[in-house]
C-alpha cells in the first residue's frame, strides 16, 4: 500500500480532508448522501484521512460487545462504499492517542459558553437526559481535536455538523492567536440543501433522517433490502397535493427529490417534468427503486468484506500507524508551545 503523506511536495503542498463518522448502529441513507458519497469523490484530488470515530460513541452508553461489532462493521462499511484505504489513510480513533491527548489541551481552550449553545448538545442532552456526561459536554473539543491534527483544510459533513465546525474554527484561531500560528483553519464542505446537506425522516420530514430514530420507517439502512427500501420510501409521508416539484412547503416531497437527485444526477426540472401527470405514488417507487440500485453493490461489497476480517485488520492497522505519524507532529508542537516539558 502506498503512503498517503500531508506534507508539502516540492513545494506544494496537496490539500488534506479529514472527517469522522460515528460507529454507532449501520449508516443512514443521510450519512451516504450528506458525507460518505462527498468522501468517495474526493479521494483522488485531495490527502484524505477518515476515521471510524468510536470515542465520540461513548458520549452515549453503549453495549461493550455491540460497540465492538459495530465499529469493525462501520470501517468495512468504508471501505464498501468506496473509499480505497490504497489511496485515501482510514483508521480507528482510539488506535490513534493523539486525538484524546489534544482534545484535553483544546478542551482547556474552549469556553463553558460556547459549548453550552451547541444544539447537538441541547439535543442529545435532553435526548439521553439520565446521563448528561461531561463527554457529551466537550464532545466538540474532540472533534476539533480530530480535525486539527491534520490541518485539514476541508471538512466534508452533513448541515447538522456546521455549528461543530465553526467552533473548531474559533478555538483554532484562538490557539494561533495565543502561540502562533499552530493549526491550519478548516473549511466545512457541505452539500448544496436540495443535494443532501440534511436528509429527512421519511416519516416526519422536517425532522432530520437518524440512525437512532425509534420507528425503523423513518429511516433506510445503508443495508436494508432492496424491497424494505421501496416499501419504506411508498410510505413516506408527503403532502396533499400531487404535483411532484420542489417547492418551499412541500418538505416531503423536496426531501425525495434531493435524494432521487443526487442518486440518478437528474436536475429538479427534470425530475418534475419526468413525473408530470403522474402520482405520488410512481414518483415514491421510482426513488426507492433508484436508491435500492445505489446501495445494492455497496452491500454485495461488504458482504464480502466481513469474510475477510484480517484484510480489514490489515488496512486499520496500517490506516492507525500513517495517522499516528501524523499526529503524533501536530501534537508535538502544540505540546512545545503551551511549555509542556519535552
Ligand atoms: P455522525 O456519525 O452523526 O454522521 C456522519 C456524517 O453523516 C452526516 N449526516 C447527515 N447528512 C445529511 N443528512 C442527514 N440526515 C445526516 N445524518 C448524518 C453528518 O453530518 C456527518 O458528516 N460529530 C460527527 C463525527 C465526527 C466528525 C469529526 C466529523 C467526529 N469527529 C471530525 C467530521 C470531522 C458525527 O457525529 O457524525
Amino acid at each position: 500500500m502506498s503512503e498517503t503523506v500531508a506534507v508539502p511536495q516540492n513545494g506544494e503542498r496537496k490539500k488534506v480532508i479529514f472527517s469522522g463518522i460515528q460507529p454507532t448502529g449501520t449508516f443512514t441513507l443521510g450519512n451516504y448522501i450528506g458525507a460518505l458519497k462527498n468522501w468517495v469523490k474526493l479521494q483522488d484530488d485531495y490527502n484524505c484521512v477518515y476515521s471510524v470515530v468510536n470515542l465520540h460513541a461513548i458520549t452515549v452508553r453503549q453495549d461493550p460487545a455491540q460497540l465492538k461489532k459495530n465499529t469493525l462493521s462501520a470501517y468495512a462499511l468504508l471501505l464498501a462504499c468506496g473509499i480505497d484505504p490504497e489511496k485515501s489513510i482510514v483508521f480507528i480513533q482510539s488506535h490513534v492517542p493523539a486525538h484524546a491527548e489534544l482534545a484535553w489541551v483544546l478542551d482547556c481552550h474552549t469556553q463553558f459558553g460556547e459549548l453550552s449553545r451547541m444544539t447537538q448538545f441541547k439535543d442529545k442532552s435532553a435526548r439521553y437526559a439520565d446521563n448528561i456526561n461531561a463527554g457529551l459536554f466537550t464532545y466538540p473539543s474532540l472533534m476539533a481535536a480530530d480535525i486539527l491534527l491534520y490541518q485539514a483544510d476541508l471538512v466534508p459533513v452533513g448541515a447538522d455538523q456546521k455549528q461543530h465546525l465553526e467552533l473548531t474554527r474559533d478555538v483554532a484561531n484562538r490557539f494561533n492567536n495565543l502561540y502562533g500560528n499552530t493549526f491550519r483553519i478548516p473549511e466545512p464542505y457541505i452539500p448544496k440543501a436540495e443535494q443532501g446537506a440534511r436528509i429527512m425522516s421519511l416519516q416526519d420530514p422536517t425532522k432530520k433522517m437518524s440512525k437512532s430514530d425509534p420507528n425503523p420507517k423513518a429511516f433506510i439502512s445503508i443495508l436494508d433490502k432492496p424491497e424494505t427500501i421501496v416499501k419504506k420510501f411508498r410510505s413516506a409521508v408527503t403532502d396533499s397535493e400531487t404535483e411532484v416539484c420542489y417547492r418551499e412547503g412541500k418538505d416531503g416531497i423536496n426531501n425525495l427529490m434531493g435524494i432521487y437527485s443526487v442518486v440518478t444526477g437528474k436536475s429538479m426540472d427534470e425530475i418534475t417534468r419526468e413525473f408530470a401527470g403522474k402520482g405520488y405514488g410512481d414518483f415514491k417507487t421510482a426513488v426507492g427503486e433508484a436508491v435500492a440500485e445505489e446501495l445494492r453493490p455497496i452491500q454485495e461489497r461488504y458482504e464480502q468484506l466481513m469474510n475477510q476480517k484480517d484484510y480489514l485488520e490489515q488496512c486499520y492497522r496500517l490506516g492507525a500507524e500513517k495517522a499516528r505519524s501524523i499526529s503524533a507532529r501536530t501534537l508535538q508542537k502544540v505540546y512545545k508551545k503551551v511549555g509542556f516539558l519535552p
